[in-house]
């Protein structure tokens, strides 16, 4: 019989678990989009399914995956215990040091005073954090000492991200590549996917303010063979073992986020979940049955290793107007038919909706996520444009450098 599994979410990287897990079982996704195929608008909690994939961290944190399991399901997420390495900067970074994880200096403050002359023994770029969930908004980074003392000031008074500001997390700023790896765990041990680079700044050149990610390619050509390895080894090994010091049977993702600084690789933070975009350019180049490794991690043995194809996969992020400010919404998506017939593009739906007459529109910050895959990186991001060249509507906007790092 086939594997029925449930995708919880509505985003880019839902689509993307959806597409890729669809290969060996039947998907539904909750509340996915109109772009997204079996999307379904029953909760997960009424669904029934031999495997529970939990896509965006406010479930994971708010507890979903206990619930899901409460009711005898089989989920690959983190309970609110293990979600809490997302929900609470202050205590992931608490857990780093127990672990003996390499990541920045910080401090965390409920007060302002003693933040401030935290700050002040500070050089820049200064890094000011909140301490729970902010959308991806609540991090700055900045040379200008009088701007963090001010986010300083901002975050405890409440005013810019409610409660989850009242804690400040003050961090030295690190400098060197970004990468993104993701870690397949069974509440005992981990596997490794593919690594990754996001692109986070708005504009080329990673110039502009920073958003939820503007594209994002696998391999990193110019990375160490070793990176996975030392990342298992420095980060998501430690880690696991000190979850498991604490009675946290941690099974899911984690998605280390480190910089490659001229120390040696530094952990910036996990996620308790898949990154958006780089699940859209790792999960396809799974060779290997990735429902079958989710429902083992998810029941507690991963048996088999996953096997990666060696080519390149780049996805480049068609976002609306305003965006990362705000979005413009109910714009006429043109020419999605015309890039999926391309050789090696695929299209994954993320802030889109249906207008009355049925025709897909824009309905968020980062709309469409144009994938192109080739046998090299410059292939493969030559194949994401050309389909992203074909693909309208008023006010669009989108990276033309994506994967620069790693293009000749
Ligand atoms: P986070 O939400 O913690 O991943 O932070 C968002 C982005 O801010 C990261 O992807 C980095 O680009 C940047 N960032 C975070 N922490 C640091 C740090 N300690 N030093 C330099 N940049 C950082
Ligand atoms: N790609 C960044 C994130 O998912 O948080």
């Amino acid at each position: 019989m086939t594997r029925r599994v449930v995708v919880v979410g509505s985003g880019g990287r839902e689509h993307a678990l959806a597409d890729v897990l669809g290969r060996t079982s039947d998907v539904i996704v909750t509340p996915g989009n109109p772009g997204i195929s079996g999307s379904v608008s029953t909760p997960a909690t009424e669904l029934d399914a031999d495997l529970f994939v939990i896509g965006p961290e406010v479930p994971l944190v708010d507890g979903l995956a206990d619930e899901l399991r409460a009711q005898g399901k089989l989920v690959f997420g983190p309970g609110a215990d293990g979600a809490r390495l997302e929900g609470s900067k202050a205590w992931m970074k608490e857990l780093f040091v127990a672990a003996g994880v390499p990541t920045a200096d910080h401090g965390a403050f409920t007060e302002l005073e003693p933040a401030l002359a935290f700050l002040s023994t500070m050089e820049p770029p200064f890094v000011v954090k909140t301490d729970g969930l902010a959308a991806g908004k609540g991090v700055l980074v900045t040379d200008d000492r009088g701007a963090a003392e001010a986010a300083v000031a901002e975050y405890l008074s409440g005013t810019a991200f409610g409660d989850a500001g009242t804690t400040v997390v003050i961090e030295e700023g690190l400098v060197g590549p970004e990468v993104s790896v993701f870690a397949i765990c069974d509440g005992n041990s981990a596997v490794a996917l593919a690594a990754a680079q996001d692109h986070k700044r708005v504009g080329d050149g990673d110039s502009g303010p920073n958003t939820g990610g503007m594209g994002a390619y696998t391999p990193l050509p110019w990375a160490d063979d070793g990176l996975v390895d030392t990342v298992m080894q420095l980060a998501i090994e430690p880690t696991l073992a000190e979850l498991g010091r604490r009675g946290i049977d941690y099974r899911g993702v984690l998605y280390a986020g480190l910089m490659l600084t001229e120390s040696g690789p530094k952990m910036l933070e996990y996620n308790v979940r898949f990154g958006d975009p780089e699940t859209q350019v790792v999960l396809p180049r799974i060779e290997s049955d990735l429902a079958q490794l989710l429902t083992e991690a998810a029941a507690g043995k991963i048996e088999h290793q996953p096997v990666f194809a060696s080519d390149a996969v780049v996805v480049v992020v068609c976002a609306s107007e305003w965006y990362p400010a705000s979005s413009r919404t109910g714009d006429v998506i043109d020419g999605i038919d015309d890039a999926r017939a391309l050789d090696g593009v695929s299209v994954y739906c993320a802030g889109v909706e249906k207008d009355d007459h049925e025709q897909l529109v824009t309905a968020g910050g980062r709309v469409l996520n144009v994938v192109g895959r080739g046998a090299t990186v410059d292939e493969a991001a030559a194949r994401a444009y050309a389909g992203v060249d074909l693909i309208s509507w008023p006010g669009m906007h989108h990276r033309r450098d994506i994967a620069w790092q790693a293009r000749t």
